[in-house]
């Protein structure tokens, strides 16, 4: 059907309203509450060098404190090159603007192929699209999934080899903070010598997936939305936002409220895998994205998870009389298998995992 060719393909042929195939039902459109009005919000801030310099040990309270109260912050001297992240960026644009015949060689009905053009969420289930197109390149391991990545334009693996290796050095870095941050670790200079390692070993094996969004601009933005609102499934996801077009949402105080992102700096948030890990402590949190009347909107996302043979569950040593665990285990084929088999996850999966 013409909509599984992409939002983007729809519109270059003009479109002056939304078709239906885009309207959610009126209590899921973005603008019907009162509440989740244009309401504003700064995250918190973590500064990469504090946590790798002597303000250790405050900055990873505050690290904390995010994740428990927002599930998302941003983190500013993150280190990555800004022309690392230029070059992404305009990679990925090169692609999006690609003659439809090309981009659509990349397009699968298959969840699991190491590179996927799309559009919506799911779109073999979802009976309602989102204003949205992807294209998903899987990371890992790198020498296998490289020749399947696209050829065209022609610095695109270049830039997400960068990318995707400094993005996953900064993720461990995050990783180690986040064990140490929950009390695993009991300082960074002994965190090599202590059992953190086998953990963080595994880590460094987990998948990495890079997905590029595209959002056109929308004529009636009050009717659709970009990305329905839903929770990251890995451990931490790593975003970089447009810098010109706000559109991020997430649900904070029982409210939506749209964040206005720092620039040079990523968007990160906590996925299902680490609110498992924590047994409840960190959350991950609703997010969704509203569509531009005037703009197209552009973010990379760059989801880290755990290895496709690990169990997923709380850590031990975070369970106790008072503490009592949260989650049951639950395998990550389990995991990837509801996640294809339902239209939008909503959390509804942790909520199962109880
Ligand atoms: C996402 O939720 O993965 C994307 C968010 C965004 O486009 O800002
Ligand atoms: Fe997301």
């Amino acid at each position: 059907h013409e909509y599984h060719d992409g939002v983007k393909h729809l519109c270059e042929r003009g479109l002056a309203k939304v078709p239906r195939k885009y309207i959610l039902p009126p209590l899921e459109r973005p603008f019907m509450s009162k509440k989740d009005g244009a309401t504003n919000l700064k995250l918190p801030v973590i500064d990469l060098a504090k946590l790798q310099g002597p303000d250790r040990v405050h900055t990873l309270k505050s690290l904390s404190k995010a994740c428990e109260e927002y599930g998302f912050f941003q983190l500013i001297n993150h280190g990555i090159a800004s022309e690392s992240v230029l070059n992404m960026f305009q990679a990925a644009r090169k692609f999006f603007e690609l003659p439809f015949e090309e981009r659509s060689k990349y397009m699968s009905k298959d969840q699991s192929v190491p590179v996927r053009y799309g559009t919506s969420f799911n779109q073999n289930k979802d009976s309602v699209f989102c204003w949205r197109d992807f294209l998903k390149l899987s990371c890992h391991p790198l020498s296998d999934v490289l020749p399947n990545w696209p050829s065209s334009p022609a610095e695109l693996r270049q830039a997400v080899v960068n990318y995707s290796k400094e993005t996953k050095s900064l993720y461990l870095m995050l990783v180690k903070a986040v064990l140490e941050s929950l009390g695993l670790v009991e300082t960074a200079e002994n965190a090599d010598e202590n059992d953190s390692c086998d953990h963080l070993k595994e880590f460094e094996d987990g998948s990495q997936l890079i997905v590029a969004n595209f959002y056109p601009s929308c004529p009636e933005p009050d009717l659709t939305l970009g990305m329905t609102p839903h929770s990251d499934y890995g451990f931490l996801t790593l975003l970089l936002p447009d810098e010109e077009v706000k559109g991020l949402q997430i649900q904070h105080e029982g409210r939506w409220v749209t964040v206005e992102p720092i620039p040079n700096s990523f968007v990160v948030n906590v996925g299902d895998h680490l609110e498992i890990f924590s047994n409840g402590r960190y959350s991950s949190v609703l997010h969704r994205v509203l569509v531009n009347p005037f703009k197209s909107r552009m973010s990379i996302a760059s989801l880290h998870s755990l290895p496709f043979n690990s169990m997923i569950r709380p850590s031990p040593k975070l369970i106790s009389d008072a503490n009592p665990r949260r989650y049951m285990d639950t395998d990550f084929a389990s995991f990837i298998g509801y996640m294809a088999s339902h239209e939008h996850k909503n959390k509804n999966f942790l909520e199962s995992r109880r």
